[in-house]
């Protein structure tokens, strides 16, 4: 008999079962579940909604029962459709009909709000940890490997030369910007649902500010209707995890070519990377290449529940059990990805030799060039003209800027003289670069210091 089954004349069809029941996936809330109903049973007792006694047998029965749980020793019931219904009859079988007084002053429309509120929590601390160990290790990189210098690019073409560290320190801080948003996201989950009831409230006395004392939230919902409707807090969940997929995709874009003959700038630690079943000679970068690729099913389950919401009248509508499985699989995608990518990162070796050598037909030095020209009086328009030519001359003569001779290049602009070779040298480009986040060694120093601080290594 379900406990829903008073009005009803037959039994529910099996497919329509299988087809709304949400056991399968919901069983994982049930910790959750367990502590939100012994607060409210608390509750209970303390307004003299149920006796002392009452209270007493019912939280007793729940502890044991959260206690099986844990231990694996319960089997949830499909046919109990959902964890708060499997919880309630496992509860009865141990204590009696006095179980169905837990219930009372409350639906299972504030009851699964609360439990999610209470597993979002659990999951931004989870993940807030995740993205530090990552940013230790990146952070770490960058200064075990501080004099590295590599190609920057844009449009993948190489561009100007930065440190290694630069590259390294600037995902730190897209992973800066992505703690900050599930700061914020914790902050607007710290909202009580329950006392909602169904949607309009309770006849009972209750005491919610009690409940979410017990629980340690700091603030109630305001409004019942917006209490059993609001998922905005798993929208965002779901977009603060879509952007961590987002610079988690780009760095393995990144360590995946860097990983390549071609560019040989890194080397996978052969833990971290995978073979092939043919060819012997393989060693592949599964890891960053399946982040990269699990960050479709994140984005996919951001525009999910976006989906689902729109054009959902208020206030609980059975659509919302939807919210569920995309924002579990996202934590599960999202935290693990972080921390491999963290083992990845710190497991790296740099090859440093094949980065020595990746600038000696290289031109990424030529806007020092001009801006040398500029220094020399010639504007930088005119400047950048010669040093295009220059660069053209080059190319032919298979050789690079610091390979022009000193008269040729007196041939355009008198006044050059012998240190024009000086700042031509990776190093000396790189030094000149002393803006406030730039990519000189002085500078990034102290953005090294700064990022430190924030991941907890200072
Ligand atoms: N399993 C449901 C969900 O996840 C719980 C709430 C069901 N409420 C209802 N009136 N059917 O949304």
């Amino acid at each position: 008999m379900k406990l829903w089954g008073g009005r009803f004349g037959e039994d529910t069809d099996d497919l329509v079962l299988k087809y709304t029941a949400s056991i399968s996936f919901d069983n994982r809330l049930a910790a959750y579940d367990l502590a939100g109903s012994i607060a409210h049973a608390r509750m209970l007792a303390a307004c003299g909604i149920i006796s002392a006694a009452e209270g007493r047998e019912i939280i007793d029965g729940l502890t044991a029962l959260a206690q099986d749980i844990e231990a694996g020793k319960i089997e949830f019931r499909l046919d109990d459709e959902d964890i708060h219904m499997n919880v309630e009859r496992l509860l009865t079988e141990r204590i009696g009909p006095v179980a169905g007084k837990l219930h009372t002053g409350r639906s299972r429309n504030d009851q699964v709000a609360l439990d999610m509120h209470l597993f979002v929590r659990d999951v931004c601390g989870e993940t807030l940890d995740a993205i530090k160990t990552l940013q230790q290790a990146l952070t770490t990189q960058a200064e075990q490997h501080f004099e590295v210098i590599i190609p920057g690019f844009t449009h993948l073409q190489r561009a100007q030369p930065v440190l290694l560290a630069h590259h390294f320190l600037a995902y730190v801080w897209m992973l800066e910007r992505d703690k900050q948003r599930f700061q914020t996201l914790l902050a607007h989950a710290d909202m009580m649902p329950l006392g909602a009831g169904a949607l309009a409230g309770t006849t009972f006395p209750i005491d919610r500010q009690m409940v979410a004392d017990e629980l340690g939230f700091t603030q109630l919902y305001e409004n019942s209707l917006d209490a059993v409707s609001d998922r905005d807090y798993l929208l965002e969940l779901l977009f603060a995890s879509s952007t961590i997929m987002t610079h988690l995709s780009r760095l393995s874009e990144e360590l995946v070519l860097w990983s390549t003959e071609e560019f040989g700038w890194i080397e996978l630690a052969d833990r971290y990377a995978t073979g092939s079943s043919m060819m012997p000679q393989k060693k592949n970068p599964d890891v960053p290449e399946l982040i990269r690729g699990k960050t479709g099913r994140v984005y996919g389950h951001l525009l999910g529940l976006f989906t689902v919401l729109k054009g959902l009248p208020l206030a609980y509508n059975k659509d919302l059990q939807e919210d569920k499985e995309g924002a579990f699989d996202t934590v599960d995608t999202v935290i693990p990805a972080l921390h491999l990518m963290a083992g990845t990162i710190s497991s790296m070796q740099i090859r440093t030799d094949r980065l020595e050598a990746a600038f000696a037909h290289d031109f990424s030095n030529a806007t020092d060039l001009a801006d040398h020209l500029v220094r020399l009086g010639v504007p930088f328009r005119e400047a950048h003209a010669i040093v295009g030519e220059w660069v053209q001359t080059a190319i032919g003569r298979r050789t690079n800027l610091a390979g022009l001779p000193l008269a040729f290049l007196q041939e355009k602009v008198a006044a050059i003289g012998e240190d024009v070779y000086d700042i031509l040298s990776p190093s000396s480009v790189v030094r000149a670069r002393q803006s406030r986040g730039g990519t000189a060694p002085s500078a990034v120093q102290l953005q090294l210091a700064l990022a430190k601080e924030r991941c907890g290594l200072a």
